[in-house]
Order: C-alpha cells, then structure tokens, then sequence
C-alpha cells in the first residue's frame, strides 16, 4: 500500500500551517509523477506488541530496506488504526508533520542509534496511544513490484491507579446516621479497590456492605465501634494507591475562650476573643453590640474587624464604644452559644461645648452648666465665681451636680438666706439666683485621666442694672469729659439711662 491521493487531501482539508502544505504539494506532484513503492516489508499477523507506561517513552522500530540494497529518497509515514491522516511524516529537508495530538511527542530516533531508521521515538505516553501503529516507508523514483503492507505495532498502554472519586477526608456523623463512601479508580489494567478499617479488612455484616465493584462502602447504621478510618487502596500490576476518610461523630459549637471585660484608653486597640470548638469547625462567629451586628454600627463600620479566629478587633476605640459586645458561635449543629464582655472606654474629661453666657432667670432655680464628659466619672469639680473658689458652704443654694453642672435652686417667699451654698455627694446647690450671682464662672473638672477647665458668664435675667464702671474724668482748663463702661443692664434689650450728679468742689487743704 503506498501513498494514495485522497490521503493527501485529506492531509490538505486538515493542515492549516502552510508547513505543511508546502510537504503535501511537494509529495502530491511525485506521487502523480512516479509510481510508489512500500519499503517496509511486514504483516499485521507478526505484529510488534509493546506495553508502555503512560508519561513513559516508547520507540517503536521500523528498519528502511532499501531496494537493492541501494540507498534512495524515501518519504516517512507511521500511520495509527482509525486515525485518518498519518501522526508523522518526515521528508528529506522539509518539516515534519506531525498529527494531532501527536504535537511535540513523535520524533525520529538518531540516525546512529541502534534502532531502524524508520524508527518512531513516542514520548509523553497518553492512554489514548493505546492501538494499532504502522511504519511506512515509500521510495519515490522507484517502480512498485508489490503492493505489501507497512510493519504494525501494537501499543499498550499500562497507567497505575488514579482516584477520579474519593470520600471526604473527615465526614462528621450522627449515631444511627447510614453513609455511603465512593472511591473509585482509573488505571490500566482496571484497578480493584480494597477496603480497611483501621488497618484490618472490612468485614461486611448486617449494616456493612460493599458494593458496585468494590467503589461503594455502605454502613447503614452507624454505631459507636463504626467510627474510625476507613481507607480505600486502589491497585493494580502498575501501582496502588489509598486513601483514608475519617468517621467522626459530630458536635456543635463550644466556646473555649469566651470575651473579657476591657477597659482601654481612647485610641488604643481592643481585642475580644471568641475562640470555639466544633466537629465540623466551619464555626461561624457573629458579634453583636447591643443586638445590631458589629459590621452594620456605622460607628465602628471602619474601625472594626472580626479576625479568622473569630476575635474581634476595634482599633482605635473612641469614647462612644463602650458597651456590652456579644458573639454568637454556630457550625450549624445544635444551638448557637453566645458569651459577652462589656468594654469600657477611658478619655480624658472633655469639654463637650463652651457657652460663653448662660442666661439664668433671677429669684427662681437655675443650673449653670458645665458641659464636661469623662471616663472614669468626674473624681470632683470645683467652681470658681470671678476667679476665686466658690465656697459651697457659704452659698447654701448652689449645688454642683454630679456632671459637674452648677444648680441654683429657688427659695421663693422665704427671707435670703446668708448661706445658700449646699454640699451633698459632689452636689452644689445655690438657691434663689440674686443679682450678685451675675459673673464669671469657671468650672474645674479631674478624672483620673485629666484635669479640665471651662469657663461660661452668667448673666441673671429681671434684675436690677448693675452699676456702670471704669468711671474716668479728664478735666481741662473750661471742661470736664467723663468716660464709664455701662454695668449689665439686668435683663434683654433692657434700656439704661444714667444721671450724672455733681457737687461743688470745696477748697481743700491737702497735707
Ligand atoms: C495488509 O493490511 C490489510 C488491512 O490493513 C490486510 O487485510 C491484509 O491482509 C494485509 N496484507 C498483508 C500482505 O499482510
Ligand atoms: C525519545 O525522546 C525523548 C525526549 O526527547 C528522549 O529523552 C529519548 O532519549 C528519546 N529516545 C531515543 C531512543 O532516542
Ligand atoms: C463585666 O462587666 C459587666 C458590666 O460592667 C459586669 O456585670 C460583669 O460582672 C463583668 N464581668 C466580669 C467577669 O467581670
Ligand atoms: C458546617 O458543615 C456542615 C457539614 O459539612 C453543614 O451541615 C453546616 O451547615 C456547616 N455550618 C456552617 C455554619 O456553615
Ligand atoms: C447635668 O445634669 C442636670 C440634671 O440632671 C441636667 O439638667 C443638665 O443638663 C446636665 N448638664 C450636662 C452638661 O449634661
Ligand atoms: C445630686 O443631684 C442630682 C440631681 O439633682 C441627684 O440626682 C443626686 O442624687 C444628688 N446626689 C447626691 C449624692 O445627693
Ligand atoms: C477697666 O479698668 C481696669 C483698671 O483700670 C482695666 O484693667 C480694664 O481693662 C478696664 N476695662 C475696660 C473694659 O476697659
Ligand atoms: C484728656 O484730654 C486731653 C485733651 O483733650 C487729651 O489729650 C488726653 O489724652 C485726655 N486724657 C484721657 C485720659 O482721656
């Protein structure tokens, strides 16, 4: 059999690379031109059978019997069974081709090895190699004396065991609970699969079976002397493999190291730890602050992460963190466990806002404010009126809160006390706002954190104007000009007139 022309055009409907057509015009004209002749003399019955291991190597070898002896140009071609255009051609010069698949793994064995020169080096050996190969080698100005067929080879193609199914490494039980593990195995002869628990063949019994060829492992109710390893060996002449699957009774979440209190400075980090144990662990942690989820506080929403081991980390925290933070563990058996730990925040005492007047009404109640917030709490605020310390024990009716605001209470009707300062616990009462109590007030808080001062001007509304000041005089030789500051008017929008009284001066003696 030599080179046929719908062989050619087949090759030309196939080959898309202009290499290759470039062979194919080349061949096609001399087969048009000279008659062919097979030079590889051999039949299909004595056959080559090679067994190869796939990823191995296999050279298959073809000698070239030249005719007479006498060295020709010859064209070569291995063919394979069912697969139309031929996997390898070589001419002279020009490229080889090879066929699909064949891309990179058939070459010629060298020309001084010991191996035929037709012979066909297989490389990278695929399970799909497996088949019939025939070496064919056509001289081209020769006339044919016979049409024989090439030399056939006959892959086989050995692969050791490899799993395409396998069960799951752990698989999590519940006593009573039926399972089925698969384990199945490709290969070259076809692999059997054994079974072993805990290193001792599977005895199948009433609830234990094996099935399907030996893939399938069935325990239908699981006991306690069920649980443990269960693996699967695939073997066959070229190799075995296994494969173990552990069989666990199941668990829900636990916490082992549930969340502690913290008390940190403003700015720091915290870290809560929630750390759980499960059977399975794909233990999911959810944190909560005051019941909303951590993640949607747009508060903390930067500034907060829950870590892999389920801890949660604010960094920095700021004074409006505080409060109780909860997480709730779960992997989807039994009820989810929660723990919580509050976290308290320190921050120096702060000045939350400076009103630089505060409007009290006169005779009635009234508190001075001193807007301050702290943690750890005030320790003690003190007051000054007009830069000295307002005495509480000498004003019986001021009182200083415990957030550090001044109260002046009201004693309506009854006669002014001379005491209106009280002191009780931190507070500071003065009763019945009087004109007098129209000043500068300045508010002295400490907490363990810090020590701070804010000052405010209170004014006491319906009262009497107060009198004007910086009174000054310049007199010239015919005039006198006068000069004053007006006093607080003792209310809004309050209109003040003042007099001016003068009396003759008197000669005087001075000494
Ligand atoms: C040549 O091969 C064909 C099948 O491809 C077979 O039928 C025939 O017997 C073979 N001839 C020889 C001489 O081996
Ligand atoms: C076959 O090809 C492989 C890869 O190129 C090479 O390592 C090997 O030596 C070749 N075998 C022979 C017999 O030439
Ligand atoms: C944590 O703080 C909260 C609230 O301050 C308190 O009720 C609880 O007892 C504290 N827990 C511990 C372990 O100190
Ligand atoms: C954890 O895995 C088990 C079994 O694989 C599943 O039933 C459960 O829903 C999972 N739990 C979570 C919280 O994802
Ligand atoms: C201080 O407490 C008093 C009484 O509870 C309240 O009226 C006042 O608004 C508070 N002041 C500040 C600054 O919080
Ligand atoms: C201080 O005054 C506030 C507000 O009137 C009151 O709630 C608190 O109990 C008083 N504290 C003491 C120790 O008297
Ligand atoms: C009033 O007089 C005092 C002392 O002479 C001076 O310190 C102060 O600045 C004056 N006040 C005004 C508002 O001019
Ligand atoms: C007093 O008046 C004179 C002249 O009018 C002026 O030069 C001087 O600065 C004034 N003094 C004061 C204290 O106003």
């Amino acid at each position: 059999m030599g080179l046929r022309e719908q062989d050619w055009s087949a090759l030309e409907a196939k080959s898309t690379t202009l290499r290759i057509r470039r062979v194919h015009l080349f061949l096609f004209y001399y087969s048009l031109c000279f008659l062919l002749i097979p030079g590889v003399l051999s039949g299909f019955q004595d056959a080559v059978h090679i067994t190869a291991i796939l990823g191995e190597s296999v050279v298959f070898n073809c000698p070239v019997e030249f005719p007479a002896d006498h060295a020709v140009p010859y064209v070569l071609q291995w063919e394979k069974k069912g697969v139309e255009i031929p996997i390898y051609i070589w001419y002279d010069s020009y490229p080889t081709h090879s066929g699909e698949g064949y891309e990179g793994r058939v070459s010629r064995v060298a020309p001084d090895s010991h191996y035929g020169l037709a012979s066909l080096n297989l490389t990278n050996i695929r399970e799909t190699d497996q088949g019939w190969y025939e070496c064919k080698v056509v001289f081209l100005n020769r006339s044919p004396n016979s049409h024989k067929n090439g030399t056939w080879f006959h892959l086989d193609v050995h692969a050791p065991p490899r799993f395409s199914v396998t069960p799951d490494d752990i698989i999590y039980v519940n006593l009573g609970d039926a399972i089925i593990l698969n384990c199945q195995a490709e290969g070259t002869p076809k692999p059997e699969i054994l079974w072993y628990k805990d290193a001792n063949p599977v005895e199948p019994s009433g609830t234990i079976g094996i099935f399907n060829d030996g893939t399938e492992l069935r325990i239908s109710n699981i006991r306690h002397e069920d649980i443990g390893d269960y693996t699967c060996i695939a073997r066959n002449g070229e190799g075995q493999i296994s494969h173990t699957a552990r069989v666990i009774i199941a668990g829900g979440a636990v916490i082992m190291v549930p969340p502690t209190n913290q008390t940190k400075l403003e700015g720091e980090k915290v870290q809560f730890s929630c750390e759980a144990k499960a059977l399975p662990g794909n233990v999911t942690v959810r944190w909560t602050r005051e019941s909303t989820p951590v993640k949607e506080v747009a508060a903390l929403e930067t500034r907060v992460t829950i870590r892999r081991d389920g801890s949660l980390v604010i960094n920095p925290v700021s004074a409006d963190d505080s409060g109780q933070y909860q997480c709730e563990v779960t992997n989807g058996i039994g009820d989810p466990q929660s723990a919580s730990a509050y976290l308290s925040v320190e921050y120096p005492a702060k000045v939350t806002f400076t009103p630089t007047v505060q409007y009290l009404p006169f005779r009635l109640a009234g508190v001075v404010q001193c807007y301050i917030k702290a943690n750890p709490p005030l320790q003690y605020v003190t007051w000054t009126k007009d830069k000295r310390l307002l005495e509480p024990y000498q004003t019986k009716d001021i009182v200083i809160m415990n957030n550090g605001s001044l109260l002046f209470t009201r004693r309506d009707g009854q006669p002014m006390q001379r005491n209106r300062v009280r002191i009780s616990g931190g507070n500071i009462t003065i009763e019945s706002l009087r004109r007098t109590d129209f000043g500068f007030y300045q508010c002295v808080a400490s907490n363990e954190v810090a020590t701070i001062v804010t000052a405010t001007q209170l004014v006491v509304e319906g009262t009497q104007p107060h009198a004007p000041y910086n009174l000054s005089a310049n007199a010239s030789e015919f005039a006198v000009t006068l000069t004053w500051l007006p006093g607080y008017s003792g209310g809004p929008d309050y209109k003040q007139d003042y007099t001016i009284w003068s009396v003759p001066l008197q000669y005087q003696h001075y000494h």
